[in-house]
């Protein structure tokens, strides 16, 4: 069969691992795919930046935008970030030029991911996220397929590494949040802006759309309560320890008999007895309850280069493959319109 040719717009964190995993088992990757998978072209900022990869054989190309219309390119790979700009343009005209798209982007699919997957369906183009939430975790493959069946009544967990890494570390060494800050952003965990991580936004992205997969209601991200972990001190794990708690930022999405939607991102007690409390690291988290399965926890690392550019391959064997499923689990005309519920109804 011949070959799967993508165009790669990012070669930070996530790309570069893309391009390491491609190249490491290329010859496994292509028997499971059943077509080989090649990148053809790359793009960043910089082009002479040396990032620890040969990139020599791949085409560099100034303006990532140009991709969308690449007629040699089978699907484009966006691991730049941001919710608009170049990764929205790129995305947008991709999904116009009926090619394929894979993104790691949370930002862009918690902020536009409506009008992507609206365009995705009308062109029959498929755009897929499964490295948006939760790292190398395949939770977006089980809300989508696995747990199709079910109707279910609570998603939440643990959504964002750098700040489960940060509070981890706080507690077991004491060291200063901003020391740690800066090793979880070394570590590739952090987004560009860190504040994202910190104040809960990042989590609050990824929430929205496990809520939209979920409970087959629009991803509504400014709706949502965020409290982030800026203000947690070294004393409120301490004092939160001594009272058999961990203190852990938890995204909650869970349906009320009346049919709303309780949504919120915030630091939360989690008693040390639960499963969710021994989960530290870099790792996430995420539990599900629905009404035939029960409840499951998927556990993983939620950020960094290996298992977020797993996340990123494994969609890519997925458009090889053939899947052609809506984005959010349902065509985005049939995805209804929340009643988030306040704290009157809780
Ligand atoms: P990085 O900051 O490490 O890399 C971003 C890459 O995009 C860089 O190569 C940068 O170029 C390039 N880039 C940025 N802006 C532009 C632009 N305007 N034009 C062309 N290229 C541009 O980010 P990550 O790899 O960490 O993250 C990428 C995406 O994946 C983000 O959406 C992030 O939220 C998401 N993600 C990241 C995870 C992680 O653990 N890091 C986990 C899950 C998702 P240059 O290098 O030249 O500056
Ligand atoms: N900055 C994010 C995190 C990357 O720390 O969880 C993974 O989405």
């Amino acid at each position: 069969a011949d070959t799967f040719r993508i165009g790669l717009a990012g070669l930070g964190t996530v790309g570069v691992g893309v391009i390491k995993i491609l190249q490491t088992h290329a010859d496994m990757i292509a028997a499971r795919a059943g077509r080989k998978i090649e990148v053809l072209a790359i793009s960043a900022r910089d082009q002479g930046r040396d990032r620890g990869v040969d990139l020599s054989a791949y085409e560099w190309t100034e303006n990532p935008e140009r991709m969308a219309g690449d007629p040699r390119l089978d699907a484009v790979v966006e691991v730049m970030g941001g919710s608009d700009g170049p990764a929205l343009s790129l995305v947008e005209t991709a999904l116009k030029a009926r090619k394929p798209v894979v993104t790691a982007n949370k930002a862009l699919i918690a902020t536009h991911g409506v009008r992507l997957a609206g365009l995705s369906d009308q062109t029959g183009t498929p755009l897929k996220f499964e490295a948006a939430v939760a790292g190398g975790i395949p939770v977006i493959k089980a809300l989508r397929e696995s747990f199709a069946g079910n109707r279910l009544n609570a998603v939440y967990g643990i959504l964002n590494g750098t700040c489960n890494y940060i509070l981890t570390e706080m507690r077991r060494t004491g060291r200063n949040f901003l020391d740690v800050l800066e090793e979880a952003q070394a570590k590739g965990y952090a987004e560009a802006d860190p504040t994202f991580d910190i104040d809960g936004i990042d989590a609050a992205h990824k929430l929205s759309i496990l809520t939209a997969l979920g409970f087959g209601v629009k991803p509504d991200f400014p709706a949502m309560k965020i409290a982030g972990i800026r203000h947690v001190s070294a004393g409120d794990i301490d004092h939160a320890a001594e009272l058999g708690y961990r203190i852990k930022l938890l995204g909650v999405a869970r349906r009320l008999d009346d049919g709303k939607i309780v949504q919120s991102v915030e630091p939360c007690l989690v008693p040390e007895g639960h499963p969710l409390a021994a989960v530290d690291d870099v790792f996430n988290a995420v539990f599900v309850d629905g009404d035939f399965m029960g409840k499951e926890m998927l556990v993983g690392r939620g950020a960094g280069e290996g298992p977020t550019a797993s996340a990123v391959v494994a969609d890519l064997i997925d458009l090889v493959r053939g899947d052609r499923g809506p984005s959010f689990g349902v065509p985005v005309d049939d995805l209804v319109t929340a009643t988030w519920a306040g704290p009157a109804d809780i």
